[in-house]
Order: C-alpha cells, then sequence, then structure tokens
C-alpha cells in the first residue's frame, strides 16, 4: 500500500503551485495523493504570512489535528511554505505534534526530510536557502495525472521591492527569474498535453528578467514582454495571464507587446494598494495615483476593451479620511472589474507594523464594508453593459450552483453561465450572447461551439 498524503494550501496562486510541485515529487517516489485528511499517513499544511488571519487559520487547523495524531501515532505532520518560513521551529514548540517545518527555500529537501523522519522520530526544521530551490525546482514537478487545460508556470520567485506592509520578501527572498527558453519549454510541453491557458506566476512578475534590478526599465525595454511574445507563438495554447504586476513596470513596451499579441488576456490585475501619494509613499511603493492612471490609460487605449482587478489596503498606519477618500476616488476613476480589499494586518519586521499611528479596527471594518459596497455598484454597471454582445468563453464545466448550466470565463475574466449543448466540452472556446447580468456574473446563450482544438 502506497503511503497516503493530504496537502492543504493556503494563500496565493504561487503556493498553489508550490503544492503542485511537492505532490509531483511525491508521487514520483511512489506516494499516493488523496484528498481526504482523516485517510492520510501525512499531512502537509503549506501556509501563507501575509495577514495574520492566514496564519491563524493554518495554526487553528494544525492545532486541532492533535486529535488526529492520538489516534493514529504514526501520523506526520509537516508544516511548509512562507509562514513555516516566517515562524520556524517557534511553530514546533507551540505545535508539539508537528513532525517538522521546511521553508520556501528548501521544498525539494521534502522527500528526503520524510525518509529521516520515518526513520528517527525527531522533529526537524530546514529553514535556510537562498536561490537552491530555484534552481532545482527549475525541473517543475507536476502530478503525472494533471492534465487540465488551464496550468499555472513559476517564472520568477522572490520579490526585491519591500513595500513597507509586507512580509513577501522577508518569506520568499530576493526575485530570480528562469531562462526564456526554459519556460517556452514547459509551456510547449503544457500544451502538448491538452493546456489551453497558462498563468505566469511571481511575486513581481513583470520585473521578471530584469536580474532584481527595482528600478523600472527604459520605456523599450521588457523582458516579460520577450517571453509573452515567445509564449504567443505556441500551438494549441489559447490564452495567457500573468499575475501579479507592479504597476511601474509597464513599460511602453510590455503594453505595445500586450496589444499586439492575440492570446494575451485582456485583463490586468494591477495592484493599487492607495489612491493616496502621501500613504503610498508611506507604503514604499514607487509610483503616484497620477502615474498608475497614465499606466492604466495607455494600457486602455492598446486594449480598448481590458478589464482590471485590483489590491487595496485600507487602515494603513496614518491614513485619513482625506487619504481614504482619495483611494475610493481612483477606484471610481478606474473602474475595477473586481478587488481585493484587505485589512491592514501589521507584520513582525516589517517597517509600516513599527509605525506609531495605527488605525484602530472599527476603521478598518468601516472603511472595507464602503470599498466593497461601491466595488459591487460599479461592477454591476459594467457587467449590465456586456447584455447584447457576444463574448468568446473557454468552458471550464458545470457550474457550482446548478449542475445543468456550466461557466467559463470571457477573456478578460468574467464569469459567464450557459447550458451547453451536448458537443460542449471542458477546456474549449465557445461564442455565447450575454442576456443577463449580476454584479458578479453574466448570463447567456451558446452561440456557436467551435470544434475542439486539436
Ligand atoms: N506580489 C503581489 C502581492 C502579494 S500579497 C503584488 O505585489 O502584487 C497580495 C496582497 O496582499 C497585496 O497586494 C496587498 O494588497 C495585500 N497585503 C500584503 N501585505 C499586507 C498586510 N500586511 N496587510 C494587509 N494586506 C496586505
Ligand atoms: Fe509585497 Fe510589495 Fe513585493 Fe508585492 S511588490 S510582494 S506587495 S513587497
Ligand atoms: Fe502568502 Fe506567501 Fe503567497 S505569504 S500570499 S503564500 S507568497
Amino acid at each position: 500500500m502506497p503511503v497516503k498524503v493530504f496537502i492543504k494550501t493556503y494563500g496565493c496562486q504561487m503556493n498553489e503551485r508550490d503544492t503542485e510541485a511537492i505532490a509531483g515529487m511525491l508521487a514520483r517516489q511512489g506516494y499516493s495523493i488523496v484528498n481526504d485528511e482523516n485517510a492520510a499517513d501525512i499531512l502537509i499544511f503549506n501556509t501563507c504570512s501575509v495577514r495574520e488571519q492566514a496564519e491563524r487559520k493554518a495554526i487553528g487547523k494544525i492545532g486541532i489535528m492533535k486529535k488526529l495524531k492520538k489516534q493514529k501515532p504514526h501520523l506526520i505532520i509537516g508544516i511548509m511554505g512562507c509562514m513555516a518560513q516566517n515562524l520556524g521551529e517557534k511553530l514546533l514548540q507551540d505545535l508539539p505534534h508537528a513532525d517538522f517545518v521546511i521553508g520556501t527555500g528548501r521544498l525539494h529537501k521534502l522527500p528526503e526530510t520524510l525518509a529521516l523522519i520515518r526513520d528517527e522520530r525527531r522533529q526537524l526544521s530546514l529553514l535556510t536557502g537562498g536561490k537552491e530551490i530555484l534552481t532545482s525546482m527549475d525541473t517543475h514537478y507536476r502530478m503525472a495525472n494533471a492534465k487540465d487545460y488551464q496550468a499555472y508556470i513559476a517564472v520568477m520567485r522572490g520579490c526585491n521591492r519591500f513595500c513597507s506592509y509586507c512580509i513577501v520578501p522577508h518569506v520568499r527572498g530576493r526575485e530570480f527569474s528562469r531562462e526564456i527558453g526554459d519556460v517556452v519549454a514547459e509551456a510547449k510541453g503544457l500544451a502538448a498535453d491538452g493546456v489551453r491557458e497558462i498563468m505566469l506566476l511571481g511575486q513581481n512578475v513583470a520585473a521578471f528578467g530584469l536580474g532584481g534590478d527595482t528600478n523600472p526599465p527604459p520605456e523599450d525595454c521588457s523582458p516579460l514582454a520577450d517571453l509573452l511574445f515567445e509564449l504567443n507563438k505556441i500551438d494549441g495554447l489559447c490564452r495567457i495571464r500573468f499575475v501579479s504586476p507592479y504597476p511601474s513596470y509597464f513599460t511602453d513596451k510590455l503594453i505595445s507587446t500586450m496589444g499586439a499579441l492575440e492570446k494575451v488576456c485582456h485583463n490586468i490585475h494591477l495592484p493599487l494598494q492607495s489612491g493616496s501619494d502621501r500613504i503610498l509613499k508611506k507604503m514604499n511603493r514607487q509610483y503616484t495615483a497620477g502615474k498608475y492612471l497614465e499606466i492604466v490609460n495607455k494600457l486602455r487605449k492598446a486594449m480598448p476593451d481590458i478589464t482590471f482587478s485590483t489590491d487595496i489596503i485600507v487602515g494603513f498606519p496614518g491614513e485619513t479620511d482625506e487619504d481614504f477618500e482619495a483611494t475610493r476616488e481612483m477606484m471610481k476613476k478606474v473602474g475595477y472589474d473586481n478587488a481585493f480589499i484587505f485589512k491592514y494586518s501589521p507584520r513582525r519586521g516589517t517597517p509600516a507594523a513599527a509605525m506609531s499611528d495605527q488605525t484602530v479596527r472599527d476603521v478598518k471594518e468601516e472603511r472595507n464594508q464602503i470599498l466593497l459596497r461601491e466595488l459591487h455598484d460599479y461592477t454591476a454597471v459594467h457587467n449590465k453593459n456586456c447584455i447584447g454582445s457576444i463574448q468568446e468563453v473557454l468552458v471550464e464545466g458545470p457550474s457550482r450552483r446548478n449542475d445543468k448550466r456550466w461557466s467559463g470565463k470571457t477573456g478578460t475574466f468574467k464569469v459567464v453561465v450557459f447550458e451547453p449543448d451536448k458537443n460542449t466540452q471542458r477546456g474549449e472556446l465557445v461564442k455565447v450572447r450575454i442576456i443577463r447580468a449580476t454584479s458578479a456574473t453574466l448570463f447567456g446563450k451558446l452561440v456557436v461551439t467551435e470544434p475542439p482544438f486539436k
């Protein structure tokens, strides 16, 4: 009987990608990956540290596992990812039933760690490590049966920006980009396996290939644009996205390349964080609201149907009513189709956590609610404007609420729900005429089903 492993993932897409790599690595060694934590011999928690809530959730969950371990003493419990890197051995003290912590730089050491624990049954922690992971993970394991039509590709890792609130550079280390040829080879392999849509991942993805230089490059330079150009040529792939780009790396070259390449999606996640120049400066975000708008306008000019989503932090230390109004104003001006609004969460070791003018909880909560309400109203209007249009939709399968209806996404990242016909398949592009819309979803009728891609 193969040893069964259950992996729970918290945090961002990079962590999801790391989980795929962990699963692929273990599957190759004969382990079996299971979906039921109660059936597992090994539990792995791939954790996030970006806000206190993320850490609290994982620690709570791992705490509950104590009971399971009492019933099954052979159970091995491991903590990996950003919180493992951040809190390190303290986790092993606070959660004595946990067997190991492995930080972000030592992911690839998991198989030998498991073997050691099985032999010696003692707590282990592997935390340091700089570039080691990046080069040794170049093989970019996946599950052998992970055939799907969407895939993540980690093209760069780490972050050199050091926004004053953010733990990511502290737990993910410095920027390191893969070679273009290496990424293209991986994308070709995925396309040959039936993948239609790839999402390029990096904590600071638009700085791909810049060798860690934090200054935005000249307007005619963008290694990410060069990568997109190569990926656009791959047969079988029909959509290319990337996340998360720091605004000031949108050079003219990147913008014009995106506009010229038919497979690059017209949807950008462009983290704003705040609309106030004073707060942006305190956050060490190296752009102004004006510069951000200039980039948005250039992108709109190159791709008139482009949609934007963003990240916003409310209640950063010292955020006044006036600063908050500036954020509301920016949300209105840009007209986002989606926004992730976060209440500022102090992270130990970051400069913002030591600022003396922390915002009280009620104010954060109130500002959060205001932005969520306004976002809902804006997206309802945007989506109503789509009624009557014909949208190209990449089919994802039966919708969550009603399996007679299927759902998929437009290139502009809107969710479309429609009734399939007997030929409709996951991973194909179909045309849907929009007849109804809410703030979250477009509803429509299938118009033409194109033959599946070969
Ligand atoms: N690399 C990404 C961000 C990763 S973190 C980028 O720069 O775009 C995702 C989001 O979490 C950030 O954009 C920010 O809005 C939010 N965030 C980061 N640190 C935070 C903190 N201490 N409190 C609240 N939100 C935070
Ligand atoms: Fe964090 Fe800023 Fe880097 Fe994004 S760019 S990961 S917010 S430090
Ligand atoms: Fe969280 Fe680490 Fe991602 S802190 S957001 S899992 S890079």
